[in-house]
C-alpha cells in the first residue's frame, strides 16, 4: 500500500492507474476507523480495480466552537487497517498542503445546506464541499463511497457531482451500527459510560418512528414530537433538530404520504450525533 502526503504524488499515482486501464474508488475519510468506515472500503475495493483511502480532518468543515482539537485520531491503527482490507493507496496530505497560504477558494450550494445540520453548523457544508472537490480534483476517482449516516453530506455531494459535472459514481453506503442499534461515529469515543445508554435513544427513537407511520400515523408533528419526548426523557440529551423531510430536497413534509427521511442531531454529553431513516407508510406505500 503506497502512502502520500501531497497532492503532486498522490495524482501521478492516480494519472499512472489510469494510464494502466485501472479505474480507482476514493474513499474519503477523518481517520479514526472503525467497522463504518470499513465497510465503505469494503465498497470501494469491489466497485473499481483500485482504492484509494483519504484520511483528513478538514478544519474548513468545523465551526469555531466545535471540536477540530479534539477530534480523535489513531494514524498507524488506521494505516493497517486500510492495508489489512486492501487500500492501494492512502492519502494523508497536512493542512498546508490542502489549504495553503493565500488559499481562497471554496465551494457553496444554494438549498441543500440550508436545511437539517446546515442550520446549526453553517459554514459545515462549505467545508465538506470544497475538501471533496479537491480530492476529487486530486484523485479523478472512478467511483467514491460514502456513508449514509450523513444523510445531508450524501446528497450534497451527489448535487455536486451533477453540477460540476465530475461524473463520478457517487455510492451511499448503509449506516453500521453497533450490536445495541449506535449507529457507529467516531465521535462515540466522547461518550461517556453513564451516557450510551442516552445515545440509545436516538435508534431506537427511529423505530419507534418507523412503527407509528407503518402503522398509519400520517402526521408528521405528532410523530416528531412523540419521538422529541422520548430522547428527552434521557439525561444528558439536547436535541438540535428532529426533522421529517422529502429525502431529495430535504423540504419539510407535513403528511407523511410518500417515503419520508427522518433525520436528527442531538447533543449527548460532549458527542454530537446523528442519525436518520427512511419512514414508509405502508399503507400508501405498499412493499
Ligand atoms: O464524512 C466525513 O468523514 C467527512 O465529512 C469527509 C467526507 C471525509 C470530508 O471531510
Amino acid at each position: 500500500m503506497k502512502i502520500f502526503k501531497n497532492n503532486e504524488s498522490m495524482g501521478a499515482w492516480s494519472n499512472a492507474m489510469h494510464k494502466a486501464g485501472e479505474t480507482i474508488a476514493l474513499v474519503p475519510t477523518m481517520g479514526y476507523f472503525h467497522d463504518g468506515h470499513l465497510s465503505l472500503m469494503k465498497i470501494g475495493r469491489e466497485a473499481e480495480s483500485r482504492m484509494a483511502v483519504s484520511i483528513f480532518v478538514n478544519p474548513a468543515q468545523f465551526g469555531a466552537n466545535e471540536d477540530l482539537d479534539a477530534y480523535p485520531m489513531n494514524i498507524e491503527r488506521d494505516l493497517e487497517l486500510a492495508e489489512n482490507i486492501g487500500a492501494d493507496a492512502v492519502f494523508m496530505p497536512d493542512k498546508e498542503e490542502i489549504y495553503p497560504n493565500g488559499y481562497q477558494s471554496y465551494v457553496t450550494l444554494k438549498y441543500l445546506p440550508g436545511h437539517l445540520c446546515g442550520i446549526s453548523r453553517p459554514t459545515h457544508f462549505r467545508g465538506v464541499a470544497t475538501v471533496v472537490t479537491k480530492l476529487f480534483n486530486i484523485i479523478k476517482p472512478d467511483t467514491a463511497v460514502f456513508g449514509s449516516k450523513d444523510y445531508q453530506q450524501l446528497q450534497i455531494i451527489k448535487q455536486l457531482n451533477k453540477d460540476l459535472n465530475f461524473g463520478i459514481n457517487i455510492v451511499g453506503a448503509p449506516i453500521v451500527r453497533e450490536t445495541d442499534g449506535l449507529a457507529m461515529s467516531s465521535r462515540n469515543a466522547y461518550l461517556r459510560p453513564e451516557e450510551r445508554e442516552s445515545a440509545l435513544s436516538l435508534s431506537r427513537s427511529l423505530e419507534k418512528a418507523k412503527k407509528m407511520v407503518a402503522s398509519g400515523t400520517t402526521k408528521s408533528s405528532i410523530v416528531k414530537e412523540h419521538i422529541r419526548e422520548y430522547i428527552e426523557g434521557f439525561e444528558h440529551t439536547e436535541i438540535d433538530y428532529i426533522s421529517i423531510c422529502d429525502p431529495e430536497t430535504l423540504d419539510d413534509m407535513e403528511t407523511i404520504d410518500k417515503p419520508a427521511l427522518l433525520a436528527m442531531a442531538v447533543q449527548v454529553g460532549r458527542a454530537r450525533l446523528i442519525d436518520n431513516t427512511i419512514l414508509v407508510n405502508l399503507n400508501i406505500c405498499p412493499e
